[in-house]
């Protein structure tokens, strides 16, 4: 059996607690990794003085994939983003991020077969972190997309819908205000799609879909768009399926992935053991895939899904009551 090297990036808040989690589900799974743990984040900065230790791009150049648990950053002034800085230093061009139902999860969409995936541009945007005080009382903050960044994306997309028979791409924007930057992006999806035609293409204005996504969620199929649009609606359809405790994510690129889910490191909940590691343990099964490890992925995701079927070992946010171990025995028993 193939040994897999995986770097593993713990984070902040309740990081380490869903990261360890994680890490017992997936060795259980039979599949053979050796988890190399560095630290980036808050912790990093305050133990080793750098928010990114070299350390960590070192292991990733070996490994090149990455598990990563959320990371702090500061609102207003403060360092700037890890997860920014990681994507962009290593190419991670595109967020993936499917949103599934989960059996027998009780949300105000449950009756719905809500599967949808998300392709977020992740390098570009209002991301850039471009911004400067023009004279007292005026900021500006640059937005910048580029052909070639909205060109793979739009791909990842396409490639995505036809290896895995989805039947429509939706590009969300606002070009009728943002004329030249959305207009391009919109461009470049437009002549993507055109070499997909078996894939339906439409387009939709971001206020118009965060509207039909509450009303109509199971009208959508895969979604792409720029970066900030993407982190916005990743968290609306996030609360479709039950919440942030359960939507996972991978950012690719054509070297690199670092696996890691769409929630933040939760600070209200840090250290209380009751954290949900679903969302991390969803991005698992896509990472072990990732890996070509089919059936440990499989096998893992299934065991998730018997668990909640079953809905007695289920984490405070969806509802339940035990703890974060509760539910990873849960888990591990299942498999
Ligand atoms: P958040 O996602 O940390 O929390 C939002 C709400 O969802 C909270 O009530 C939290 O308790 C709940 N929640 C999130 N994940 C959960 C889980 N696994 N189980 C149970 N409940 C969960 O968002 P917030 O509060 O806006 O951000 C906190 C910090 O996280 C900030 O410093 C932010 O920059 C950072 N962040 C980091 C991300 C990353 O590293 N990938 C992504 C998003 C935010």
């Amino acid at each position: 059996m193939m040994t897999h090297q995986i770097t593993l990036i713990p984070g902040d808040g309740i990081g380490p607690e869903v990261a360890a989690a994680t890490v017992r589900a997936v060795d259980a799974t039979g599949a053979v990794i050796e988890w190399d743990p560095v630290e980036a984040g808050a912790r990093a900065l305050a133990e080793q003085g750098q928010l990114i230790p070299d350390d960590v791009f070192a292991s990733l150049e070996v490994t090149r994939v990455g598990l990563k648990g959320p990371t702090t950053t500061p609102v207003g002034g403060g360092h700037r983003s890890i997860n920014v800085a990681l994507r962009m230093k290593l190419g991670l061009y595109v967020n993936f991020r499917p949103i599934r139902m989960l059996p027998g999860l009780q949300t105000r969409f449950s009756d719905l077969p809500l599967d949808l995936a998300i392709f977020r541009e992740n390098t570009e945007d209002l991301y850039s972190g471009l911004e400067h005080e023009v004279v007292p009382g005026v900021v500006e903050s640059l937005k910048i997309i580029t052909e070639k960044a909205s060109t793979r994306i739009a791909r990842a997309a396409f490639e995505y819908a036809r290896r895995e028979s989805r039947r429509k791409v939706t590009a969300i924007h606002k070009a009728n205000i943002m004329k030249m930057s959305d207009g391009l992006f919109l461009k470049c999806c437009r002549e993507v799609a055109s070499a997909f035609p078996e894939i339906q293409y439409n387009e939709l204005i971001v206020d118009n879909a965060c509207m039909q996504l509450v009303m109509r969620p199971e009208t959508f199929d895969l979604l792409v768009m720029p970066n900030l649009y993407g982190d916005i609606i990743s968290d609306l359809a996030a609360g479709l399926v039950g919440g942030l405790g359960i939507v996972p994510g991978a950012n690719l690129g054509d070297h690199h992935a670092i696996f890691e889910a769409v929630h933040g490191t939760a600070p209200d909940i840090a250290g209380k053991g009751v954290a949900n590691p679903t969302a991390l343990m969803q991005s698992a099964v896509l990472m072990l895939a990732h890996l070509g490890e089919r059936e440990a992925a499989g096998r893992l995701q299934k065991a998730i899904r018997h668990v909640y079927e079953a809905g007695e070992h289920l984490t405070g946010d969806v509802g339940g009551k035990a703890s974060t171990t509760g539910f990873t025995d849960a888990v591990i028993r299942h498999l």
